[in-house]
């Protein structure tokens, strides 16, 4: 799996998100006390943009309708009939770097 670098690690503060580039995949970035995960930017229900969303611990609500999902899985909090793709996450000394491809659901 190739991996590209997104973010300096001070560009993302603690609670806040970031929409980043990963090869062809537009994709929040999400720091959740020094933890980063990723999902992509796009919600299944209508497109909404999550990195504008609200971010409340492990949870993003869609700034849209208010889908909510679980940044560990991308999935839907409320049931099992909906998921944002994940990208794998690398954090080096240099920055924070994300899987060009989204991992197997
Ligand atoms: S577009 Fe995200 S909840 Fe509707």
């Amino acid at each position: 799996m190739d991996f590209v670098r997104v973010a300096d690690l001070t560009t993302i503060p603690s609670g806040s998100a970031r929409a980043v580039m990963a090869g062809r995949y537009e994709v929040a970035l999400f720091n959740v006390d020094g933890v980063y995960y990723a999902l992509e930017n796009v919600c299944p229900h209508q497109g909404g943009p999550l990195a504008d969303g609200w971010l409340e611990n492990l949870t993003v609500t869609c700034p849209w309708h208010a889908w909510c999902f679980d940044l560990r899985t991308g999935n839907l909090t409320l049931g099992a009939f909906a998921a944002v793709p994940r990208f794998e996450v690398r954090v080096e000394q240099d920055g924070v770097y994300l899987s060009t491809e989204p991992v197997a659901q």
